[in-house]
């Protein structure tokens, strides 16, 4: 991807139980394993032709395709200006419920656009977004062969499990901390479940208040040593948070729908998100597009590298922004980011050739302009 990516990446678990595993809206609250998640994609794909694209990413230890399913009103294409956005879901093989929201987003988001709301029909065609609902299927496959499917299907009350992550409990923030706080709670809020101050703690031994409104800091709460989220974060500037969606991670299955009426809400506005606050920083459409053209933001020690447009997802504040590429004159700019919706700052790069090119000519008129006056 050139540039734009906003990221969103759900791994997990979480809270209560109950509700229906009745379908609702073209929506199959159950479990699907590999193949069943193939064919749920494939008839999303079939469902809504125009707005829907399946590739892969590559394939998993065993065989199986990482798919993703790509949402846009011109899937395939980056467009100019248009921002990018992906989930992720089942990062650990074990964790079913982000991978079965995923599924269920898809479905809603086909059939919301065929039936005209105009919320999801703005979404899609202002956003590419990307779904790939499982990066970790020969896990999951693994996991849920191990789930006694009795105790699956039956309604049970959820047991508060430990994790067995190794926490390091220390609070790192980035340069962008108030980009992530930001990010994170636009997920957590819509969730009635993550913004309860009163909700129980997942973990025996958690400090809730640690997840003060839902969220925490990635490095207060665990981290992982080159783990994707810092990857993603320093390679590609790529925002990404994890959302910790049950403690439960592998729910009965008729608890599958309470979960989607949790967290639908909050993964609407979550991808809505790429489009307010931050400032989308945009290299003039002209007919030369300087490659590896860089912008570099001057709050912060990285830098975007850009073919094209590029964003850069800010809290409101001024900044100063300089664009510069081999070859071209470095411009430097400053911005005003408000709240939303998106700031744009275009750039165009004048060539060193072009201004050597003009110094000459300027150098000559001065010339003819003194030989002139004096009267050579
Ligand atoms: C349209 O979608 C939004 C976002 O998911 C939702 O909040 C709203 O209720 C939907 N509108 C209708 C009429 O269903």
């Amino acid at each position: 991807m050139t540039a734009a990516v906003f990221c969103g990446a759900l791994l997990m678990l979480a809270l209560a139980s109950g509700g229906d595993a009745a379908g609702e809206g073209g929506i199959s609250f159950e479990y699907h394993r590999y193949e069943e998640m193939r064919k749920a994609l494939v008839s999303v794909w079939l469902q809504c032709p125009s707005i829907t694209r399946i590739y892969t990413v590559g394939e998993s230890y065993e065989g199986r395709e990482l798919l993703v399913l790509e949402m846009s009103d011109n899937p395939g294409i980056h467009e100019p200006g248009e921002p990018e956005f992906k989930y992720i879901g089942n990062m650990h093989g074990n964790e079913a419920v982000g991978r079965e929201l995923l599924i269920y987003l898809a479905q809603y988001l086909c059939n919301e656009y065929q039936e005209g709301n105009d919320t999801i029909i703005d979404l899609i065609h202002s956003t590419r977004i990307h779904i790939m609902p499982s990066m970790n299927p020969d896990g999951f496959e693994k996991a849920a062969s191990q789930v006694n499917t009795h105790t699956l299907h039956k309604k049970k009350n959820i047991k508060r499990i430990s994790t067995e992550c190794s926490s390091t409990h220390e609070y790192s923030a980035s340069p962008d901390d108030l980009v992530f706080k930001t990010l994170a709670k636009a997920y957590s809020s819509y969730n009635p479940v993550m913004s309860d101050p009163n909700r129980p703690a997942c973990r025996k031994n958690d400090d809730d208040s640690s997840f003060k409104e839902g969220i925490t800091n990635g490095g207060a709460w665990y981290s992982v040593p080159g783990g994707m989220q810092d990857f993603n974060y320093l390679s590609s500037n790529c925002f990404e948070i994890t959302l910790e969606l049950s403690c439960d991670k592998f729910p009965p299955e008729d608890a599958l729908k309470q979960y989607w009426d949790q967290n639908r809400n909050s993964l609407v506005n979550y991808m809505e998100q790429v489009h307010q606050g931050g400032s989308k920083v945009r290299r003039p459409c002209q007919s030369t597009i300087v490659r590896g053209a860089c912008a570099e933001l001057r709050h912060s020690d990285r830098n975007l590298r850009t073919d094209g447009d590029y964003w850069r997802l800010l809290g409101p504040g001024n900044y100063k922004v300089s664009a510069s590429a081999p070859g071209y004159l470095t411009v430097v700019k400053k911005v005003a980011v408000s709240h939303s919706p998106a700031t744009r700052l275009d750039f165009e790069l004048e060539s060193l050739e072009e201004r050597k090119e003009e110094e000459k000519e300027e150098l000559m008129d001065w010339w003819k302009m003194m030989s002139e006056t004096l009267n050579f």
